[in-house]
């Protein structure tokens, strides 16, 4: 049964943790104070596909400080390789001699300072046995194989696509790309290692606290009890935070032989290969429709680069086939295996590269058509998936465009390419439908609650700069009806009950429908005890119609108890529970999962019933120089439904900076790979371009009102990822439309439309 939580969350709420994050007082990693640390520094390969033949190291251990040097020869059997996030392997890296990729760990200074050790890193020598590398996509030496199938991704298929396509009245078949791309976040790759006789204490900005102890433990042969992560900031993760990489068990042997604190803090450039980043796509997009529109093919192929040892991918046909009514679908997805480091998670992994080409292709075939493009999404909208046949658990598409076409003023465009002019500045309108699964992982929480009104709620989950203890602290003061400043959280510490991956955008649907459930196991008790007590003005009252509210046990009529007379007849002091949450759709045994590391999460598409979604609309306008081809983007105005939103103050900044993420993807970001040496060129934030203040635009956020009892009990989708889906492509179709230029390969600059 779902709950009305009209009285629980949309009101505007101050971050509980912004004070702290502004002044200083917020610990990240490697900020937590440790007793006299050793300082590592990494040595990293220059090569990208080869042997370490050997090292020469007395240079660097003449450097004053230098304590010790890890390599394969003396610690390569300490550690197995981290598990990837498709289970495979990852990149190894001191366990053997092997080079996979250009920046692979290859020896760990340790000294008395960060400088020393750094001195010493550069006077390493390294004499390698060097091959010729496959960088990226037509690079000889590349393998091309299916991607893996299975439970999670099944290449969504139906009717006869090809055939479809070929009697279309009207089509489309394009090719599109995606360059690789790196999340760059403010923290840096960070790692400090605490031993305290067996027991080992990592602090790392992490997403997944009991994954990476379950994980760390089972590299070092370690009993998973002996480890204890702890991150109680993340300064930004995006997903590159979300699986285990090679440092922090190695940081972890180091601290081990010294027997000492090592700390390591890795550089900006090393984060561009000691951690995972977005591979570069190609996509084959072909849509076949009738004259009025109606979609009856959609073919779409994606190719995906990752490394030797690992398939990972993110096929995002698994969203693009769900998003139009269509009775033929073919979908298919490749990986491309190169000598580079493996690739992972970011901000709306499968997302932000498929929707590019879905929803670019949308916008070809509207001019096919002679349609306009809102309309090509309406004639195809559906409320039933039509991979699944299953419902939506709720779907407002339309909606969204609707409202965000109104307040961009759409009805005043003239479709007409190059037809919109300011001066030399051509004007392009260009729109896009975003879309994210909503996912929800099992999770476990402790919830204490004083007679005074002070409530502490304790859970393993994790702030990664989305405002995840406020949403603990709405949820619990809320459904209490006490005051969310009388809430204190403790997040991002394994010693807490567990909770599934910060990933996904899960993290509100599922700490607050735990912290809810822990929530009425309270009212619970305090209703029972109340209701049986004739002492009481709620005697005799049906204890599941009593209700917390303001400070009170209320009942109905007016009859109420102050909260301290209620909690005080079940305890003394104060009062604890536990509670776990298995959502629905959830494999049985799902929360133990957690206590082992799982993160046992249910994806949209998991369920039997319904799959669930959050959708959205984004335009855009841009303004190209009519000579120098330089883009502007001076509008953007986006539209999402996304179930209850918890908090707007919080949401409207994560909607708002996936649309900026999005306007840089699409017109700036780029990693640039020698493909001689398949090594990135532009490993720095100079030259890896980002927005600046003067590139953004006024961004208005509409967040459309929608309340679905089918998704999860409290009604929430996820909202860290949707914002960038939609931007690709709506940059890239105003800038057809402004010019009369279709580009189909990211970014979008000047030289594009030269
Ligand atoms: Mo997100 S890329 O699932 O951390």
């Amino acid at each position: 049964m779902a709950r009305d939580t009209a009285d629980l969350f949309g009101k505007p709420t101050p971050r509980i943790d912004g004070v702290a994050k502004v002044t200083g007082a917020a610990r990240y990693a490697s900020d937590e104070p440790t007793a006299n640390p050793a300082f590592a520094y990494l040595v990293t390969s220059d090569i990208a596909r080869g042997r370490v033949g050997g090292f020469r190291l007395s240079e660097a251990k003449a450097v004053p400080g230098v304590i010790d040097i890890l390599t394969h020869d003396n610690v390569g059997d300490l550690a197995k390789p981290p598990a990837q996030m498709d289970g495979g392997p990852t990149t190894t890296t001191l366990e053997t001699d092997q080079i996979w990729h250009d920046g692979q760990i290859i020896a760990i200074i340790v000294a008395e300072s960060y400088e020393a050790a750094r001195e010493a890193a550069r006077k390493v020598g390294v004499d390698y046995l060097a091959e010729p590398p496959s960088a990226t996509f037509e690079s000889p030496g590349v393998t091309i194989e299916p991607h893996k199938t299975g439970e999670e991704s099944k290449d969504p298929m139906k009717g006869d696509a090809p055939a479809a396509l070929a009697a279309a009245e009207v089509k489309i078949d394009s090719r599109y790309s995606t360059p690789t791309q790196h999340h760059n976040p403010l923290e840096l790759f960070t790692t400090t290692c605490v031993w305290d006789g067996p027991n080992l204490t990592i602090y790392e900005g992490s997403q997944a606290m009991w994954g990476l102890k379950a994980n760390v433990a089972k590299q070092l042969g370690l009993d998973p009890a002996q480890v204890r992560t702890v991150s109680h900031y993340v300064g930004g993760a995006f997903g590159s935070r979300g699986g285990t990489t090679a440092r922090t068990a190695w940081i972890a042997i180091a601290a081990k032989r010294l027997g000492r604190p090592v700390k390591l803090v890795a550089t900006r450039d090393d984060g561009f290969t000691i951690a995972t980043y977005r591979a570069e796509t190609q996509q084959r997009l072909a849509l076949g429709a009738s004259r009025d529109g109606k979609l009856t093919a959609l073919i779409h192929e994606g190719w995906e680069v990752t490394s030797r040892p690992s398939g990972y991918n993110v096929a995002g046909t698994e969203t693009t086939a769900r998003m139009y009514a269509c009775r033929n679908i073919s979908t298919a997805v490749h990986v491309v295996h190169a000598d580079r480091n493996t690739p992972g998670f970011m901000r709306a992994p499968p997302e932000t590269p498929y929707m590019f080409a879905l929803e670019s292709g949308m916008d070809e075939l509207a001019y096919a058509l002679g349609m306009d493009p809102i309309e090509l999404r309406r004639v195809n909208d559906t409320q039933i998936d039509p991979v699944s046949g299953k419902p939506f658990s709720s779907r407002s598409l339309m909606a969204c465009f609707d409202q965000a076409a109104a307040k961009f003023g759409w009805s005043n465009r003239n479709p007409k390419p190059g037809a919109m002019r300011d001066g030399d500045w051509l004007i392009g309108w260009g729109c896009a439908t975003a879309t994210y699964p909503t996912n929800i992982g099992p999770a476990a929480a402790r919830l204490a609650v004083t007679p005074e009104g002070k409530i502490k709620v304790q859970l393993a989950a994790h702030e990664i700069g989305t405002g995840a203890y406020t949403v603990v602290a709405i949820t619990a003061a809320r459904s209490l009806g006490l005051k969310v400043e009388d809430a204190t959280v403790m997040l991002g510490d394994s010693s807490l009950p567990p909770v599934t991956v910060a990933g996904g955008s899960n993290n509100a649907a599922t700490t607050a429908n735990v912290v809810y459930k822990a929530c009425e196991e309270v009212r619970r008790q305090l209703a029972q005890a109340a209701a049986a007590d004739p002492a009481s003005p709620l005697h005799g009252a049906d204890p599941a119609s009593l209700k917390l509210e303001n400070g009170t046990l209320a009942g109905q009529g007016g009859a109420s108890e102050p909260f301290k007379t209620a909690l005080e007849r079940v305890t003394g002091g104060v009062l604890e529970v536990y509670a776990e949450n298995a959502p629905q759709g959830a494999k049985p045994g799902a929360v133990a999962g957690l206590y082992e590391g799982k993160s046992a999460m249910v994806r949209g598409t998991g369920r039997e019933d319904v799959v669930t979604f959050a959708f959205g609309a984004q335009f855009v306008e841009v303004r190209v120089h009519a000579r120098t081809r330089e883009i502007r983007t001076p509008r953007v105005v986006s539209a999402f439904s996304a179930g209850t939103i918890v908090n707007p103050m919080a949401a409207h900044s994560q909607f708002m900076g996936g649309a900026l993420w999005g306007l840089s993807a699409a017109l700036l970001e780029a990693t640039q790979i020698d493909r001689k040496s398949a090594r990135y060129v532009n490993t720095n934030l100079a030259d890896y371009l980002i927005p600046v203040n003067a590139d953004v635009p006024e961004i208005e956020i509409i967040m459309v009102p929608e309340e679905d009892d089918r998704v999860n009990p409290l009604g929430i989708k996820g909202i860290g990822e949707i914002g960038i889906t939609g931007m690709n492509a709506a940059v890239a179709n105003a800038v057809f439309h402004a010019t009369g230029k279709r580009v189909r390969d990211l970014p979008i600059r000047a030289e594009s439309l030269l």
